[in-house]
């Protein structure tokens, strides 16, 4: 039976490397739709959590997966020799940067080179983490070619973007519809049909370029629009106007216009660094993506901007940062997630520090914290007897008719407070 038949009875079995926030998901979607999955991960943690049916990725019910794995249509291994055996391997590795802001791709080259070691005849190989244009062809096709199986002739490759959104309750897996763009037509088909089983909408495009960049477009879109309205609030500081008021009246507007909020800066594994992948990938053609550049320059100070909030509210009170105790409510990059990969957080932390304030925080989903120089852990909020507090994250679940009552000082960088007026309330 050839693999397109494979697929469509459900007889495929698919290998997913990388058992992380868009791995696990995939892989519980998959072994719902019947499909056999073995998912291999070099973290170990992750494999027994996984065997154990536990699950660590909050949008993924522990329920749902200890289904699948006594149900047999999902296990873990952390070794990539499992993966000889499938007909699919999709590869969901991070992408992050290096210090100096260009792409690192070593986790999808290891990723490609444990692919190609097991590669046999006949499988799709889809790579789903996010990355520039141009990656499936230049760095994953000649690595899998290595060893004597052509693309399009005895092996299909295919570039898939996820575009999974954590923490958010309407759109999961199933309903985000899914760009496929393959090397050459049959790998597109092939992944397509793959996706078929499990997504209820699957778009086409021309090759794997495209895909790439559809991704990178998304994410650009995000960084950019929330760089402006981030300027805006920064201006609307300076002309002494509501820029809350300012968003909430512009979004009556049914057409033409799109509510992006400001905030702290942004943070998670993609909005703050994807970007930066293209821009990367442009400058290798001569082209310079100022727009790009524009909106991490202005995201990158929101950090400093929320210190001097605090500045201005300990001020009010004749107070300074140094010496006084300040309390961060959430830490987590964006609300009902325990991610603080990039959070903005972490930062106003760290300059709090060094400028004298005793820290503490509290946040639902991070129990502990490592940064530089500090390790803290989450305490009650309503234990603290902290001179400031900052909303840095507006988790669902803290109380924030208490929070008002509790603290003297309230920087609020989400507008976690709204209609709540106060003298001691600090709005970004
Ligand atoms: N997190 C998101 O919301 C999101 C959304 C869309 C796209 N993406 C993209 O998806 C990709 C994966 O992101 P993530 O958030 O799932 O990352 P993650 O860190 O949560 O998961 C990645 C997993 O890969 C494993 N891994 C690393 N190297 C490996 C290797 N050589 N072999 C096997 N396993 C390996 C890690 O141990 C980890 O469990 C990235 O490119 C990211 O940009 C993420």
């Amino acid at each position: 039976m050839d693999l397109l038949q494979r697929i469509k009875s459900g007889e495929a079995r698919v290998g997913i490397i990388g058992l992380g926030y868009v791995g696990l998901p995939l892989a519980v979607e998959f072994a719902k739709a019947g499909l056999h999955v073995v998912g291999y991960d070099v973290d170990q943690s992750k494999v027994d959590s996984l065997t154990a049916g536990k699950s660590y990725i909050p949008d993924v019910p522990s329920e749902e997966l200890a289904a699948v794995v006594k149900a047999g249509t999902v296990r873990a291994t952390t070794d990539q020799r499992e993966v000889a055996d499938v007909d699919v391997i999709d590869i969901c590795v991070p992408t992050p940067l290096r210090k100096t802001r260009d792409p690192d791709l070593s986790y999808v080259v290891k990723a490609i080179e444990a692919t190609a070691a097991v590669l046999r005849k006949g499988q799709l190989v889809i790579l789903e983490s996010t990355t520039y244009p141009g990656t499936t062809e230049e760095v994953a096709q000649p690595a899998l070619e290595a060893g004597g199986l052509k693309v399009g002739r005895d092996i299909y490759l295919a570039f898939s973007p996820e575009r999974v959104d954590p923490g958010n309750q309407t759109y999961l897996t199933k309903n985000i519809p899914k760009v496929v763009g393959g090397i050459d037509q049959t790998s597109t088909d092939l992944a397509a049909a793959l996706y078929e089983r499990v997504v209820d909408k699957v778009i086409k495009v021309a090759n794997t370029r495209v895909a790439e960049m559809v991704k990178l477009l998304e994410n650009t879109f995000r960084a950019v629009n929330i760089g402006l309205v981030n300027e805006i609030a920064l201006m609307c500081h300076r002309l002494d106007i509501d820029v809350w008021e300012v968003i909430d009246a512009a979004g009556t507007k049914p057409f033409g216009f799109m509510p992006f909020y400001p905030g702290p800066g942004l943070g998670g594994h993609c909005i703050p660094i994807d970007p930066f992948y293209l821009s990367w990938k442009a400058r290798q053609s001569g082209f310079e993506c100022r727009f790009i550049e524009l909106a991490g320059h202005v995201n990158g100070a929101m950090p400093e901007f929320v210190v001097e909030r605090v500045t201005d509210a300990l001020n009010s009170a004749k107070k300074s940062i140094n010496g006084s105790k300040i309390h961060l409510l959430g830490v987590a990059y964006k609300k009902d997630v325990g991610d603080v990969r990039e959070s903005p957080a972490l930062d106003i932390l760290e300059l709090l520090h060094r400028r004298g304030a005793t820290l503490t925080y509290s946040d639902p989903f991070v129990p502990s914290l490592k940064i530089d120089s500090l390790t803290l852990k989450a305490v009650d909020l309503l234990k603290t007897d902290a001179d400031c507090a900052v909303i840095c994250t507006n988790h669902s679940s803290f109380d924030y008719d208490a929070i008002t009552k509790k603290f003297p000082l309230i920087v609020d960088t989400r507008n976690a407070l709204r209609g709540r007026e106060g003298k001691g309330i600090f709005r970004l």
